[in-house]
């Protein structure tokens, strides 16, 4: 009797962690809707309750046990891995990371723009493949994330060629000139949220801070998915735009990133 006891309970055990960890995160994964509430709100709200830790934080614990220091491509090898095999995070990720290294890599950029910190992975990658001379500037309103990314950045070695500003982005854009001297951008990737993408492109055309050649990259531009912004790039005659297919980070739902050149 204790032992079928015994039995079911074990059973009953194996049946949830096969399910937590690998069935539901391998059907999930194409179909974005359930993947976000899955990874978003189940897994993340779940672990953050049984470890009493946040996922940045558990982000941070991986780069410091995996990565080695002032190497930033170790360090965006042990987010990746810690997205792909632990936990899934709203990183662009190693698939579109690379899109995001060819662009960079091809624009040769001095200054860039980035809207949406997060924890700092696509800072890093972006950061290790400017000149010497360049600077990267990135905004992130959310204190607790900041915190977090000026300690990944720190890791990676990277904190001189990277300021990170905490606050709004449609606060911050008007201050770029006075703040960091910047004249115009050559880059700007666009990642935070996709309702901002549009009015914060408009308020940099409005602030001179694009000049003929500068490149937008806009990350998630079909999931969660970016409409408005796609409809004014892609029939504005002032854009010259391309997009580059992909997936979501870290699952098989298309996503991709839209490449618009500024031609003033
Ligand atoms: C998708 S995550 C950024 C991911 C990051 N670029 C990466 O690939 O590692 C979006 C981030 O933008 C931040 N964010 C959203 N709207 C913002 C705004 N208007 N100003 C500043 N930060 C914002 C969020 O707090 C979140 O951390």
């Amino acid at each position: 009797m204790l032992l079928t006891l015994l039995y079911s309970c074990t059973g009953g055990a194996a049946v949830l962690y096969a399910l937590y960890r690998w069935i539901i995160p391998f059907i999930v994964q194409y179909h974005a809707g359930l993947a976000l509430i899955w990874h978003d709100k189940f897994v993340e709200g779940m672990l953050d309750m049984l470890t009493r830790s946040t996922r940045p934080q558990r982000l941070l614990a991986a780069v410091q046990k995996n990565a080695t220091r002032g190497d930033p491509r170790s360090v965006v090898r042990a987010i990746d891995q810690f997205c792909r095999h632990k936990e899934w995070a709203m990183n662009v990720g190693d698939e579109k990371g690379c899109i995001l290294d060819s662009v960079v890599s091809e624009a040769n950029p001095t200054y860039v723009l980035e809207l949406g910190t997060y924890c700092g992975y696509s800072t890093v990658r972006i950061a290790s493949l400017l000149s010497p001379n360049s600077k990267l500037i990135t905004v992130e309103f959310n204190p607790e994330y900041a915190k977090i990314a000026r300690q990944v950045i720190a890791w990676a070695g990277l904190q001189d060629k990277i300021h990170l500003v905490e606050g709004a982005s449609g606060d911050l854009i008007p201050k770029m000139q006075e703040m960091f001297g910047v004249k115009t951008f050559d880059l700007v990737f666009l990642d935070h949220w996709k309702d901002r993408y549009l009015p914060d492109t408009k308020l940099m055309e409005k602030c001179g801070l694009l000049r003929k050649g500068s490149i937008l990259l806009a990350d998630n531009v079909i999931c969660p998915g970016t409409p408005d912004y796609l409809e004014y790039i892609r029939n504005s005659p002032q854009y010259e735009s391309q997009y580059f297919k992909s997936h979501l980070e870290y699952t098989k739902v298309e996503d991709g990133l839209e490449k618009s050149v500024f031609l003033g």
